[in-house]
């Protein structure tokens, strides 16, 4: 599955950076590594919500680095065929 973060210059200020290390560190902790694709994404038009996700094109709102693991293990798992 392709999980997206977006870095867009809003997503950017509120630590889209921070929540890819994070996604990069659960990924591998999971051992999903190959089946989880880490992308870094233009603006998706969710800038008041974000940091915006994309789990399979489907929008996850509000990402930070202390909510990362609920959201990957409820929203990004979940999609690993
Ligand atoms: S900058 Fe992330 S949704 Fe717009």
């Amino acid at each position: 599955m392709v999980l997206k973060v977006c870095v867009g210059s809003s997503c950017h200020l509120r630590g889209s950076y921070d929540v890819i290390e994070e996604m990069k560190r659960l990924i591998k902790e999971h051992g999903m590594e190959g089946k989880i694709d880490l992308q870094a994404s233009f603006c998706m038009g969710n800038c008041q919500n974000g940091v915006s996700l994309k789990a399979d094109e489907v929008l996850v709102h509000n990402a930070n680095k202390d909510n990362c693991e609920e959201l990957f293990l409820t929203q990004v798992l979940p999609r690993v065929k």
